[in-house]
């Protein structure tokens, strides 16, 4: 299947990796959270996937604090990707815990700039769901992202590491508990 144009542009203008997976995992996927917009190269990858794919919906943590992540916001929102789109404006360290377990995703991509803290992940973890996936970039460049993979507990999630950007991890959940 050929990459939309949208995806196309981001693949050829910029040094990024991530967007043609995340395209074809959004291909699949009823509902993904990403927690990171800024120029959105990862959240118009996931919402060309759900609209090429089954319709579902993306949602988006951002503070908003990068003027670049209103903007893509905006575009996006103006845009025919707006019906798949809900941006969180918040701190992601203060949704609570109960948020995450309340919630169920397909796909979920933490994505910020500085180290994530390892409760933002685990919290991911209580998002999963048997045969959920969490994408997580640059896991040989920063040790708290390889300790937290080292630490798995491998009967109930499996996970490869694509060379790419550092190292991109796919974890998936493979049973219920
Ligand atoms: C690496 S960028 C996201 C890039 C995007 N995923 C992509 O592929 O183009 C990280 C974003 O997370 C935001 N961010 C950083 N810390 C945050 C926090 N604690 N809560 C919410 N957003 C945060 C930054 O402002 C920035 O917009």
């Amino acid at each position: 299947m050929s990459l939309p144009a949208k995806v196309m542009e981001i693949i050829y203008d910029t040094k990024y990796q991530h967007p043609r997976p995340l395209y074809y995992a959004a291909l699949k996927a009823d509902s993904i959270l990403e927690i990171g917009i800024r120029e959105g190269y990862s959240t118009t990858s996931f919402l060309c996937g759900l609209r090429d794919g089954k319709q579902g919906h993306l949602w988006s943590i951002d503070w908003g604090r990068d003027p670049k992540t209103p903007k893509t916001a905006d575009i996006i929102q103006r845009s025919e990707m707006a019906e798949y789109f809900t941006w969180i404006k918040r701190d992601v360290r203060l949704i609570p815990e109960s948020w995450f377990k309340a919630h169920s995703m397909d796909i979920i991509f933490p994505d910020l700039n500085d180290l994530p803290p390892t409760v933002i992940l685990q919290n991911c973890l209580l998002l999963m769901h048997k045969g959920s996936k969490m994408f997580l970039l640059d896991v040989n460049r920063i040790s708290e992202k390889e300790m937290f993979i080292a630490n798995l507990d491998l009967d109930l999630y499996s996970y490869e590491i694509k060379p790419i950007q550092s190292g991109m991890a796919i974890i998936t959940k493979e049973a219920d508990g």
